[in-house]
């Protein structure tokens, strides 16, 4: 018999994984679910342990396995990445950020960034990240004609005021950055190139999505379970020299880290073994599916931003819905009905605590095979909710949708003798 607050704990766990796997529409960018495989091996003994230092060189004994296990995840991602060295370790995308500006920017340096409402992340910005470490930040102009970063405008900008770093790549990215014209301006001023490609790391590796370092960015940061759908950790990629990869490496431990979350190591190298295999298929999956759920949204009377460019090139599609009542009211709503999206700042708004509009990723619901005619579905019943149907109504319709597409592909299935086997070494039972 366990304490009732326990139950009460695992309770809760279980009513939530079936009602954010079975019953919810989830359509938050930033998030993903696992490949069985990677979920299963996910619960492992490392989750408890400590491998200070680096691969060859820890501070602690016992690790020989996790210098195997992050030697060849460093490994698989730096051929998959054309990158001369990926460092595995930060725990999450801000990390690796964080790392990366210690690394890069001196003391009273400055760093050329997008603001939250042209899309850039906290950890790019004065609000988040470069606070911690008082680097200013000065803001990369936007061009709203073309829904990107103003080329000509961040010109002036890089050549008056000097950065030692630029960060390209965005929270809210609908369109690829000019990650070579900027590269090109960056040169001048003999300052680094940072894509943060957090939201973008499964299309870059399944190939829909430009990859930055080819592009002429010296570094990319990023999250791993985003449109890259392991569990959450982060990374740091470069194609920069020995002398760059040690300062990071020294970022992130002893600055940042001291554990790394080891456990992650095995399932993420087996997501990025599936992104191999089936990434290709699922990446354009994912952006025809954006494009098909814009289109859809649109023919119901909610048109999404960025019409005139087509909408997106990425998992994301952005609405503003400011005439509906704002991003909060409609979120709100959205999740009465079981369809979970964020609240998003737009590149109008005045401020980023009022946002006007939401934000729509779809690659959860096309790893669980959903196509064109189902983002046409998720298009009514976000119209009939933006619309002002009754959410409860909506929410049954959906419950009852979201009953047909329950099985995670592109990734490997388990049978049960895997798991007896798996979780047997555990010595769960004993
Ligand atoms: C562009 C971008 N970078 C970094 C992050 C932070 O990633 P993490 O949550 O892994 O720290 C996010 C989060 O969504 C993001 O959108």
């Amino acid at each position: 018999m366990l304490p009732r607050d326990l139950e009460e704990v695992l309770n809760i766990t279980l009513t939530h994984n079936m009602w954010r796997r079975r019953e919810t529409i989830n359509l938050i960018a930033s998030e993903n679910v696992m490949s069985p495989l990677a979920e299963l091996v996910y619960l492992n003994d490392l989750a408890g342990r400590y491998a200070e230092g680096t691969v060859g060189s820890r501070y602690y004994q016992g690790t020989k396995y996790v210098d195997a296990l992050e030697d060849a995840l460093s490994r698989r991602f730096a051929n998959v990445l054309g990158a001369k060295f990926v460092d595995v370790r930060p725990v999450s995308g801000t990390v690796a950020n964080l790392a990366t500006y210690y690394a890069l920017v001196p003391e009273s340096g400055t760093v050329a960034s997008l603001p939250v409402k042209y899309g850039g992340h906290i950890s790019h910005n004065n609000v988040g990240g470069l606070k911690a470490l008082r680097i200013k930040a000065v803001e990369l102009p936007w061009d709203l004609d073309n829904f990107n970063i103003d080329v000509d405008g961040a010109r002036k900008v890089i050549e008056e005021k000097k950065p030692k770093l630029i960060i390209t790549g965005a929270s809210l990215y609908l369109f690829p950055h000019p990650v070579k014209e900027i590269a090109e301006i960056a040169k001048t001023v003999g300052a680094y190139v940072l894509h943060d490609s957090a939201h973008v790391l499964g299309l870059i590796i399944g190939g829909v999505f430009p990859n930055p370092l080819r592009e002429g960015a010296h570094v990319i940061t990023s999250s791993t379970h985003k449109t890259f759908p392991g569990p959450q950790g982060g990374l740091i990629a470069t194609v920069s020299d020995d002398e760059v990869n040690s300062s990071i490496q020294r970022a992130v431990f002893p600055v940042f880290t001291s554990n790394y979350h080891l456990h992650r190591y095995a399932a993420t190298y087996i997501t990025l073994v599936e992104m191999e295999l089936f990434g290709a298929e699922y990446a354009y999956r994912i952006r025809e599916n954006a494009r098909a759920l814009a289109e859809a949204l649109a023919e119901e009377g909610i048109t999404p931003v960025a019409e005139r460019q087509g909408f997106t090139k990425t998992h994301q599609v952005a609405v503003d819905v400011s005439k509906y009542g704002g991003g909060d009211k409609i979120a709100l709503r959205l999740e009465e009905a079981n369809i979970i999206v964020n609240k998003n700042a737009l590149p109008w708004d005045k401020s980023v605590l009022k946002p006007s509009g939401i934000r729509i990723g779809v690659q959860e619901m096309t790893r669980f095979g959903m196509g064109r005619s189902e983002m046409r579905e998720i298009a009514r019943f976000i119209a009939r909710v933006i619309k002002g149907e009754d959410t409860e109504a909506v929410r049954r319709d959906v419950v009852e949708f979201r009953k047909m597409y329950l099985e995670i592909k592109y990734g490997f299935k388990i049978d049960k003798e895997l798991v007896d086997k798996f979780l047997g070494s555990l010595n769960l039972y004993t």
